[in-house]
This record gives C-alpha cells, structure tokens and sequence, in this order.
C-alpha cells in the first residue's frame, strides 16, 4: 500500500492473505480468518467516527455484480466501497443485458474491459465466482453463490459471536433450520472450524444434506434432529431461513408444524439463560424464530448487520493490497 492511499490507523495487522479472490472460507486459515476479523474491528473505530470514510481504496473501482436479490449484503458492500473512498458501479441482472441472453462470462469480460479492478459477485449458481476467476483478472470475492458459501456472512457471523463471547475457539454454535440449501452454513462450518469452534446442525432429516460428510470434514460437525439437543450446551443458536425459493417441492408438512418443531421462542431464551440468537436474515417471522424472539435483547440480528460493513470493509482491503500498490 502507498503512503497516498494508506490510512496509518488501518493497517491490517502483520501479514496478509495468501488468497488472491475471496471464493468461500473453504481452504481460508484461521490466521487469515483473524486477520480479516481483526482488521474489521479496525474498521469499525473508522465507522464510530463523525466522518466515516477513509482514502484507502480511492483509484480503485469495484463493480457489485448482483444476480440474485439481496439486501443487507448489496448495500453493506456498497457502502463499504464507499467508506474506503473506492469507486463503485452497481449491476443487477434485471434491467441489464442479461435479460437479452449475455451470458455471465461476456458481461463481465465487457465490464472488465472498462478497466475495473475488483468484482463483488451474488449469483444463483454454485460456482459462478470460481468460474469469473478464470473470465476475468479482477479480484472475485463471492457475495453468495447458489447454495455453496457466503464467506462475508460468516465473517461477520463470526465478528459478532466474538463481540459477545471473546474467543471463539471452543465455543459451541448450532445452526439450525434449512441446512441444505444454506450456503451461510457451509461458510460458517468452514470458518468457525477453522477457529476451534465446536459445530452443530440441527433441522428436519429432508434439510439436511444427504452426503453429511460433504458439510462434516472429518465427522466434526455433530447433526441432531432435535432443538433441544441442539440448544442444550450451546453458545450460540443460529437460525437459518427456510429457503422456499430454493425448494422444487415442500420439505416440511408446514410452517406451522416447522415453528413448533424446530421455531426458537421465548420458552427456549427461559430454558437456555445465556443462549445468543443469531440468524443472517431476511427472516421469516413466526417460523425459525418466533416474532418476540427476534426483538428480543439476546438476538443480536442488528449488530450482524452493523458488522457486515466493517468485515466487507476487511476484505475489500486485504484482498486489494497488491492493487493499492501497483
Ligand atoms: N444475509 C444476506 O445475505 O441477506 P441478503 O440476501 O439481504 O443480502
């Protein structure tokens, strides 16, 4: 980083990524993971201030490619880019040529063509970042693809479970709900692993994965089809949405029957006195969580959401680096 792009109070902490893209947390370390939750809590001081933007990434212009509908993660990293003073141009499929049959290689290989440096990709595909990494030279980072990973969320999943509890290594997280069809899951058993963090998932048998070696390295992740089981001994409970989108048929009799089943409420927060509630969100009230679940002060939803700038600040940074310097 050069002396005109850098800020001295943000400097990541010694040492840097060994990855060039940020395609998952599958193959990230634990001291890369650090790293990255590190520099975003430095981040966060810059995001506590009265004007909060810093120059780091300015000449650097990101192009957010969103395929797919988003929310929190589409602003978050737009306001990230900002915050660094990056330039930034956002894509969504609807409205674009996509709708005339451009594929997603020719659209990004004519958006890289305006000279762009780093992409931020959404895409209903597993695989579609891998794939850009070999259409474009710009730096990938996946903003969720498919039902594979959504590294940003867990990074910031993590963030915030480290904000609540301090260390992660030995912390016990369950997630629970629509496992198969969650690339939140994937990203968080790779990472929390990673840490030292033990992990459970919990939901009915037709959401879990058939192959639960696929989201078990080794036989560490411990499966369980009962809620109960799941919060006894957690740290925290992670709630996942039902994805219905993502379902070609109903996995589950109803939603009702779900709520009852598998749904955290109040008498879980009586049962469980220190169990933390997370969910990524959107969230579907009155189904994983119960609606006074979720306002409720040990769900901590909206710090998620908060820390989802600070994490895409980290990376946008960490993963720029060789850029700033060229
Ligand atoms: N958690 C998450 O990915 O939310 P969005 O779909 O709104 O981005």
């Amino acid at each position: 980083m050069t002396e005109s792009t850098a800020h001295s109070e943000n400097q990541p902490t010694e040492g840097g990524l060994k990855h060039r893209h940020l395609l998952g947390l599958e193959g990230y370390s634990a001291g890369e993971i650090h790293l990255i939750l590190e520099t975003a809590r430095q981040f966060r001081d810059v995001l506590d201030r009265p004007i909060r933007r810093v120059p780091t990434l300015r000449g650097i212009t990101v192009v957010n490619l969103f395929f797919e509908p988003s929310t929190r993660t589409r602003i978050s990293f737009e306001l990230a880019e900002k915050r660094l003073s990056a330039d930034t141009v956002n894509f969504t499929a609807s409205g674009s040529s996509v709708s005339k049959g451009e594929t997603l290689k020719d659209t990004a290989q004519n958006i890289e063509a305006m000279k762009i440096d780093m992409v931020v990709l959404r895409h209903v595909s597993a695989g579609a970042p891998h794939f850009l990494t070999r259409c474009v030279d710009a730096v990938v980072i996946n903003a969720g693809d498919g039902a594979h990973e959504h590294p940003t969320q867990a990074l910031l999943d993590m963030l915030t479970i480290s904000d609540h509890l301090g260390s992660l290594e030995g912390r016990n997280i369950s997630i629970i709900g629509d496992i198969l069809h969650s690339r939140v899951a994937r990203s968080n058993i790779h990472g929390l692993l990673a840490v030292g963090a033990n992990v459970t998932i919990c939901g009915p048998n037709p959401l879990l994965p058939r192959h639960l070696e696929e989201m078990s390295p080794n036989g560490r992740v411990r499966v369980t089809h009962r809620l109960d089981e799941a919060l006894e001994g957690a740290d925290v409970a992670m709630a996942l949405r039902i994805q219905m989108e993502r379902q070609g048929r109903n996995l589950f009799p109803s939603t009702r029957e779900y709520h009852e089943q598998y749904g955290i409420r109040l008498e879980h927060l009586d049962r469980y006195p220190d169990l933390l509630v997370m969910h990524p969100g959107p969230v579907n009230r009155g189904v994983e969580l119960a609606s006074e679940v979720v306002d409720h002060e040990r769900a901590v939803i909206l710090n998620q959401v908060t820390n989802g700038v600070a994490v895409r600040m980290a990376v946008l940074y960490l993963l720029s680096g060789s850029r700033v310097a060229e």
